[in-house]
């Protein structure tokens, strides 16, 4: 009997890692999609000349917008080589946070770049989206098959590994989904702050009434930007008497001087995965994504 030929793995160049890392948990063939960028600022993409029907392009939307250009390039002329089933995986997915019209006129982005993908690909995966309102992939990607894992059991394991009673901690209502599955497949206690936005970097943080006074306290959130939800966090915790700050993030999105503020706020060790290449990365996503796209 002849074996299916296995999908083919297409990545960029600067995701190299994760993609040798993820075609060798699958044992599938890994290829490039070259980049030439012209001086005027357009992009030439060249890719494997034939390609099997079954295709997976690995892209994570981290700074999103000349990524999306790409893989509207990408995409198409992948189904002129010869792939009929495009899946798409984005470690981390941009444009989630923005779920509805907060202020008249606002473009929802969630929903439109839902509506793109679902038009260009006929699969996305991804890794702890920031659902909130909306409460599936399947919303989003309107008639597609949208699959979201979740790396918090492995920031919980990891923690559990690493710090001695620790006690977990969500920065916010959203980041409640994440801390509850991380401290109940590890087995730890934890707590969930309030926060109100007030602009891009100012917002405060109401911490819930527990004891912290010597415990070794980890944030954990699906995402940090510019870190100050979790450096006010933090300070909050040091102020209550914490012993210790950790922090765990799925997508180390860390702007600027995100890394600093949280030095800066006390911050004693800050891990994350490799959904987004990092230098806090201490956690590899690729079994996750592996799983997944096997099943
Ligand atoms: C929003 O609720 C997210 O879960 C994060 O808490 C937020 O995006 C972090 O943003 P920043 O690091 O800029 O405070």
């Amino acid at each position: 009997m002849v074996s299916p030929t296995p999908p083919w793995l297409l990545a960029f160049d600067d995701e190299r890692r994760l993609a040798e890392a993820l075609a060798r948990e699958l044992g599938w063939p890994l290829h490039a999609i070259e980049r030439h960028r012209f001086p005027d600022g357009e992009t030439k993409l060249t890719l494997p000349s034939a390609l099997p029907e079954r295709v997976v392009v690995l892209r994570g939307l981290h700074q999103p917008n000349a990524k999306l250009a790409e893989l509207l390039l990408a995409a198409p002329a992948a189904r002129e080589l010869g792939a009929s089933e495009l899946t798409l995986v984005a470690p981390y997915l941009a444009y989630m946070r923005q779920d509805i019209a907060f202020h008249p006129g606002e473009a929802v982005s969630q929903r439109h770049l839902g509506a793109l993908l679902a038009q260009t690909f006929d699969a996305v995966v991804t890794i702890d989206p920031h659902l909130h309102r909306v409460h599936s992939l399947g919303e989003v990607l309107p008639g597609r098959r949208g699959v979201a894992v979740s790396a918090a059991p492995l920031l919980g394991a990891w923690v559990a590994r690493h710090v001695a009673r620790p006690l977990l901690v969500g920065p916010d209502d959203e980041s409640a989904q994440w801390v509850e599955q991380a401290a109940r497949d590890a087995g730890l206690d934890w707590a969930l702050a309030r926060k109100q936005r007030h602009g891009d970097r100012d917002v405060s943080v109401a911490l819930p009434d527990v004891n912290y006074a010597g415990r070794a306290a980890v944030l954990i959130d699906d995402v940090a930007s510019t870190g100050r939800t979790l450096a006010v966090a933090a300070m909050q915790l040091l102020e209550r008497g914490a012993a210790s700050v950790d922090v765990a993030v799925t997508h180390a999105l860390f702007v600027g001087d995100a890394l600093a503020q949280l030095g800066a706020a006390g911050v004693r060790h800050v891990w994350s995965t490799d959904s987004v290449p990092h230098e806090t990365n201490v956690v590899s996503v690729a079994p996750l994504l592996a799983a997944a796209l096997r099943s």
